[in-house]
């Protein structure tokens, strides 16, 4: 991991040693006058080999080592702009760059964004394509080494851009710092082991990181939990020795404007889901410490928010909770009755994501906000019907949904619709209490979404986002391989940006 220290409008003249360079070029018909552009950049003359490597049909890149002067060696990215080329292109590219960089000694980078003319249909801003090289290299820069023995310590690296409009680039600049600490702390959050990171380590380190930003935290432990009748959260931490927390984080914008949008963005936290006495198997059971991701999200969210001084109140509400297994834990069969005043059948006892949001969302909806947003990793359906690269979006409302979805592509945090009919409702009846929380194997996330439902003011616009596949690891992406991927900031921040 490097300590990046990111500037801007350099002079090409002042390369330094130690240094690498990253530099695109189109493939379009000026790519071998762009290549000469490159050569002319750098001081290179670029061999017939390599010349024949990047302009023939499969060749991607080039890595140039100088034998004298500076930087010491140039990688030549060609960039198809066919039917493959996403807005993410770059992201991902910078990504994989500054993880292979890691291994090698250098001080200074030196990366030249190409001109926005050939992208301009892709991106309908400069500045957030600028922001997509920026937020490339800082996710790709992530690392988790707290408990490994030998530790890396970060060392710095000095990365220079040059970009044609810095009026656009200095903003993108900012705007990625603020985002990327951000998500670096929702990932630390979601790859945080459960032993070291129960409900109220999550609210202790929620409160003393965002306070520090500016941001109001409290914290209901357990009593005051009983106190307001939260039985959906207390059922589900009831088989805890560590028991639950419920976390409410309040930023408010300096500069206030009359009228400013109050948003509530909730996320799941339950700090490991072993499944309850419906309990899971070992395979399903790995990767439950990050069953707190809806609740990274959120936190994650209000510190980017607070730093970049976005003009937009926000409540953030978490509900934190183990799923554990002892004499105390929740029974199938249990009945249990929330803040609402509604009470929940415990269908089965994996299915306490929902127990516990029941709680949060009535929380949220008595707040009297303009729209409320819930995260949360709930539903093994959810992954099955869209896999890792999108999360289920659920909402009556369609223009929010139409919102979310473009700030979804934009940032390349997609999500994808999936029905709200109330049809689908029947699914969570009970003959006992006013809900069931198992909704059967027939279209789990949105029977769940449902359920969730029940405890949301109808009145207020609110959005249900299942980020139970993206939210985990995986190799679909470069900077998605190694650890929990924080999925969600770079969405809420972009739309709460628009706000
Ligand atoms: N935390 C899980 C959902 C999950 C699965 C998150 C995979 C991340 C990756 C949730 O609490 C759960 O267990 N849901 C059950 C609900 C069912 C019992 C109605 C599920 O999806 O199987
Ligand atoms: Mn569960
Ligand atoms: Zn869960």
């Amino acid at each position: 991991m490097f300590n990046l220290k990111i500037s801007s409008g350099g002079k090409k003249e002042d390369f330094k040693p130690l240094s690498s360079a990253v530099a695109y070029v189109v493939d379009d018909k000026y790519l071998k006058n762009n290549l000469l552009k490159i050569e002319d950049k750098f001081g290179i003359i670029l061999s017939a080999l390599q010349l024949r490597n990047i302009t023939s049909k499969e060749g991607s890149e080039i890595i140039i080592s100088k034998s004298s002067g500076y930087p010491d060696s140039i990688l030549i990215s060609k960039v198809k702009l066919d039917k493959k080329f996403s807005t993410d292109y770059f992201r991902n590219h910078l990504a994989g760059v500054i993880q292979k960089l890691e291994k090698e000694k250098i001080e200074n980078l030196y990366l030249f964004i190409p001109e926005f003319n050939s992208f301009s249909k892709y991106f309908d801003k400069e500045e957030y394509y600028y922001r997509t090289f920026l937020e490339g290299l800082f996710l790709g820069n992530y690392s988790f080494e707290k408990f490994k023995k030998d530790k890396k310590e970060p060392r710095d690296l000095n990365v220079s851009l040059f970009a044609q409009k810095e009026r656009f680039l200095k903003p993108a600049i900012e705007k990625s710092i603020s985002l990327a600490a951000g998500i670096n702390f929702t990932k630390d959050l979601q790859n945080e082991p459960a032993s070291s990171l129960r409900p109220f380590e999550l609210a202790k380190s929620v409160k003393s990181v965002l306070t520090k930003a500016g941001i109001k935290v409290t914290v209901f432990d357990e009593k005051e939990a009983k106190k307001r009748n939260m039985g959906g959260l207390l059922a589900v931490g009831m088989g805890s020795t560590n028991k639950p927390r419920f976390i409410i984080a309040h930023y408010k914008p300096k500069s206030v404007k009359k009228k400013m949008k109050k948003i509530v963005l909730v996320g799941k936290g339950v700090t490991f889901d072993t499944g309850g006495y419906c309990v899971k198997p070992a395979q399903g059971m790995t990767e439950m410490k990050a069953d707190m991701s809806g609740a990274a999200v959120v936190a994650g969210t209000l510190l980017a928010a607070a730093k970049a001084e976005l003009p937009v109140e926000i409540l953030g509400i978490i509900p934190a909770a183990e799923n554990m297994i002892s004499g105390d834990a929740m029974r199938p069969g249990d009945v249990v009755k929330t803040a609402s005043g509604k009470t929940i059948e415990v269908g089965h006892t994996d299915a306490e994501g929902r127990m516990i949001l029941a709680d949060a969302l009535d929380y949220a909806s008595k707040q009297k906000p303009d729209e409320i947003i819930d995260f949360a990793t709930l539903t093994g359906a959810c992954v099955v019907a869209l896999g890792q690269n999108a999360a289920g979006l659920f909402t009556k409302y369609d223009k929010l949904a139409e919102k979310l979805n473009d700030t979804g592509m934009k940032t390349y945090e997609r999500v994808w619709r999936l029905p709200m009919w109330d049809e689908y409702a029947k699914a969570n009846e009970s003959k006992i209490a006013d809900v069931n929380n198992d909704g059967g194997r027939y279209a789990g996330a949105t029977t769940a979404a449902k359920f969730l439902e029940n405890f949301v003011d109808e009145k207020i616009p609110w959005a249900h986002i299942d980020i139970a596949g993206p939210a985990i690891a995986h190799d679909l992406n470069n900077y998605t391989k190694t650890y929990m991927t924080g999925f969600g900031v770079r969405l809420m921040f972009e739309y709460l940006s628009g706000k």
